[in-house]
């Protein structure tokens, strides 16, 4: 692991950049959005589809991303070594895996080869759509010196790049996906109820998503409680009410969704204490009842 200890970004040289050259295997989501974003801030990048296999020649890169599935990151990292497709050159080799630590790339380590994970906190959900990364957060973790190249990459792509010795990996990921998949999800049911409510899918869709555009604003500037809005908030017992009203009547399959919601923003909303605890109590017993 490294001795790195800081959670801002690290000073970067700005030849650094200039001198990176990105070889990406694996055209996913990840490898393709990542590679869009390289060859937009300028540097030069390769991006081999992992079902048209490794490359036979040696990769003439010093950087390398395994944008592949976490499962195959350390076979990949094994067929690296055996083929001799790097070490013949100064290499970062890196790997995106969330719940991975550099450790899965232990094969390809050594000599020349700098190993690390450079896992981007950022949603990819589409080979064809590349998400926005500028503010997004990088978490790097590895070797000094492929630290020190991903930091790099990470700042010319606009990202702030972390790393946090001694993190819960899996726990990380967790809360990644807990987030993101999790909003997701939550946007599947919203759309579903806006239909039933008169509301074509698609528009539902554009609606909703600048919607959670602002939530995402709201929890990265105010952070969390102060983020939540809403009728829990404001300790609307009878707002909340209605809700699971309608929702029984349009949606039931949608009513355990609300309340586990619900029951999540209560603790938040009485730490803000913008009504009266008793109307937090009232709330309390809305969804109480509903669960009977
Ligand atoms: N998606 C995210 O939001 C996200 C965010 C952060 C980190 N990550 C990490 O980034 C890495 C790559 O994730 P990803 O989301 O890019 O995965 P992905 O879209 O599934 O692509 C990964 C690999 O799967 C292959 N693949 C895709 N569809 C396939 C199919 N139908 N049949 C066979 N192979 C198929 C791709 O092959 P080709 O190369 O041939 O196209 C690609 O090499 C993982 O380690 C993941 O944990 C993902």
């Amino acid at each position: 692991m490294s001795e790195m200890d800081s959670t801002r970004p690290s000073p970067v040289h700005p030849e650094d950049n200039a001198l990176l050259e990105v070889f990406i295997y694996g055209g996913g989501k990840v490898g393709r959005g990542l590679a869009r974003a390289i060859r937009d801030a300028g540097l030069r990048v390769t991006l081999r589809p992992a079902r048209d296999g490794l490359p036979s020649e040696r990769i003439e890169a010093n950087f390398v991303i395994l944008a592949v599935r976490d499962r195959d990151i350390a076979p990949c990292a094994e067929a690296l070594r055996d083929r001799g497709l790097v070490g013949h050159r100064d290499v970062a080799v890196v790997h995106c895996a969330g719940a991975l630590g550099p450790e899965a790339l232990a094969a390809a380590r050594g000599g020349r080869v700098s190993v690390a994970q450079m896992h981007p906190m950022i949603s990819f959900a589409s080979p064809s759509f590349a998400p926005f990364l500028e503010r997004g957060q990088l978490h790097i973790d590895g070797d000094p010196t492929a630290v020190r190249a991903a930091r790099s990459l990470g700042v010319c792509l606009g990202m702030t790049p972390r790393t946090f010795p001694g993190l819960d990996r899996v726990a990380y990921h967790a809360a990644a996906g807990l987030v993101a998949n999790g909003a997701a999800a939550l946007a599947a049911a919203g759309v579903d109820l806006l239909e039933r409510a008169g509301i074509d899918r698609r528009t539902a869709a554009e609606m909703l998503g600048p919607l959670l555009r602002t939530v995402a604003d709201n929890v990265e500037v105010l952070g969390v409680p102060d983020a939540l809005t809403g009728p829990v908030r404001r300790g609307d017992a009878a707002g909340v009410a209605r809700h699971l009203e309608a929702l029984c009547r349009l949606a039931p399959h949608l009513v355990p969704f609300y309340v586990a919601a619900a029951a999540t923003q209560l603790p938040l909303a009485r730490v803000l204490g913008e009504a009266p605890a008793d109307a937090f109590d009232a709330i309390q017993r809305v969804l109480d009842g509903i669960q009977q």
